[in-house]
């Protein structure tokens, strides 16, 4: 019998993470989705994943798109996070952003980024994988990162 759902979410819910906001450019329009479930593949080739989850409008953007950023946040960056994640607007025109090698929109303030250009989408259940190859990338803020811990933003104690 496979695990709950809700279960799976509150076990997994304890690993801390990051978050990110995954950009990519499709022709003229940018599109943006918050992300946590995304990881460092490989140093050599320079490799990370980004999981999308298959329903949704985000997957098939990415995948139009051909390229990705992500945008590691800040912990004053939630308000960000909250408008990837929930209704608002997905395209970057009113924000803060610059553009690297592949097009992807690069957030102004936040941590650090890479820029990736789209390599594979493997399957993976109700989300699909999607292997981005680093082409640039950039850490220029110090700074304390948004955390999501148990399904709310946190901080690193001070
Ligand atoms: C902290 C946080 C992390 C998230 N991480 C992911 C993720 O890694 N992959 C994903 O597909 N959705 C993730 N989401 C949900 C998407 O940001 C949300 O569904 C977004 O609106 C995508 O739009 P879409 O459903 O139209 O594709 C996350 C949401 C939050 C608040």
């Amino acid at each position: 019998m496979p695990l709950d759902s809700k279960e799976q979410r509150r076990i997994l819910g304890k690993f801390v993470t990051g978050v990110t906001v995954a950009s990519t450019k499709v022709g003229d329009e940018t599109w943006g989705m918050t992300a946590n479930a995304v990881t460092s593949l490989s140093l050599d080739p320079p490799l990370v994943i980004l999981c999308i989850q298959k329903e949704g409008q985000s997957r098939i953007k990415f995948e139009e798109g051909g390229c990705f950023a992500l945008n590691i946040l800040s912990a004053d960056q939630q308000e960000i996070s909250d408008r990837f994640a929930f209704k608002g607007p997905k395209d970057f025109s009113d924000l803060d952003a610059t553009t690297a090698k592949t097009g992807a929109p690069i957030l102004n303030g936040t941590l650090g980024w890479v820029d990736c250009k789209l390599k594979e989408i493997l399957p993976g259940g109700d989300h699909d994988i999607f292997i981005g190859e680093i082409v640039a990338g950039a850490a220029p803020e110090e700074g304390e990162p948004l955390l999501y811990y148990s399904g709310k933003y946190a901080k690193l104690p001070s």
